[in-house]
């Protein structure tokens, strides 16, 4: 039988009613939300009409870390840096995609809230029908200059306000904590609202599905190795061997891991020996985003959320999935 849903619960008004019930809130940071999921709205829109519109290829230029960047990711990032200038909740502004910390002239001095974007996550999969994304991180501003700036980005995840991502996929999600749990939302393209899918997720404790690039088993410590290895043996008691997942967009690999459960590795390697992601607009907000859905999140050694960055391109390692299954790596590899 075909069942119309009203959708009474848009991510407005689910963010409007979390502003209304909380007495510190001054509603900054719900504009900030509502601007970044308008960016996501149009994003969406660029990354499926990329390839009539021809642009699916790769500029001339190259980015902090030394990626070739797409056209795509310079639409992405000229999206949500107009949006959010424009918005004026926010005071400065990290993407992959500009080498330094980005100053909102008008509003730095008083502003709340500094953030962080991937603005499009895995740009090698553009224009291969895989999933692709949008990280976003918020933080708030420490203030000790007058102007916002890059010091305000140096500070722990465990300081974060909020932080999501949205997929680009079959469906378009946003999914968003702002500590107070993982809320998912779908986009109804035919009303252009993102309506909620569900809130509070949670991630299973044990799942059974591993997600790392095997590719780079050469560039891995023998405890890494070992630890791959052993999903791959039959043992129906400890539900072995898991199912190999790699999509190669982080987004979309953590998505997974985050409604199915398991384990997604990106970790250390002398190919890597800082850890091949970014730690400020890519590790630390996922790393929140799973624990606020009972998961936990590991650079390698520590968790993501206690490592404070050094800058704001820094690298880092990235292991997270249900609680058993990263404690289990991190009894293997001590
Ligand atoms: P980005 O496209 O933002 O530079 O991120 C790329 C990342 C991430 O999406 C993915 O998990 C990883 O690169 C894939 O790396 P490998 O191709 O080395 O597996
Ligand atoms: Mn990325
Ligand atoms: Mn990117």
């Amino acid at each position: 039988m075909e069942k119309f849903m009203i959708p009474t619960w848009t991510l407005q008004r689910f963010l409007r009613e979390r502003e209304r019930t909380n007495p510190e809130s001054t509603g900054e940071l719900t504009q900030l939300l509502a601007s970044i999921s308008l960016g996501v709205k149009i994003i969406s829109q660029m990354v499926a009409t990329a390839g009539i519109r021809g642009v699916h290829g790769y500029s001339s230029r190259i980015n902090s870390s030394n990626d070739k960047i797409a056209f795509l990711d310079d639409e992405a990032d000229r999206v949500l840096f107009d949006i959010l200038q424009s918005s004026g909740h926010f005071g400065s502004i990290v993407s992959e995609e500009r080498n330094d910390a980005e100053v909102t002239s008008e509003w730095s001095d008083e502003a709340k809230y500094v953030v962080a974007i991937d603005p499009l996550d895995g740009s090698s999969n553009i224009g291969s029908n895989i999933p692709v994304g949008t990280i976003f991180a918020i933080f708030r501003r420490k203030k000790e200059h007058r102007r916002a700036g890059p010091t305000d980005f140096l500070q722990p995840g465990s300081a974060l306000v909020a932080a999501g991502y949205s997929v680009y996929g079959a469906k378009t999600s946003f999914v968003y904590s702002a500590g107070d749990g993982v809320h998912d939302f779908t986009l109804d393209p035919s009303i252009g609202e993102f309506v909620l899918a569900q809130e509070q997720m949670s991630v299973p404790q044990r799942g059974s599905i591993l997600s790392v690039n095997e590719g780079n088993w050469p560039y891995w410590d023998q405890k890494t190795r070992d630890f791959v290895m052993s999903f791959k043996q039959e043992d129906s008691e400890r539900g072995l061997p898991y199912t190999g997942r790699y999509v190669g967009s982080l987004v979309a690999d953590f998505d997974r891991t985050l409604r199915r459960g398991g384990i997604f590795l990106y970790p250390r390697s002398t190919k890597h020996p800082n850890g091949r992601l970014r730690l400020l607009y890519e590790t630390i907000p996922l790393a929140f985003v799973m624990e606020q859905a009972g998961g936990r999140a590991v650079d390698g050694d520590l968790p993501v959320l206690s490592v404070m960055p050094e800058s704001i391109h820094q690298r880092s390692g990235f292991i997270c999935g249900g609680v058993d299954d990263v404690e289990d790596y991190l009894r293997s590899i001590r």
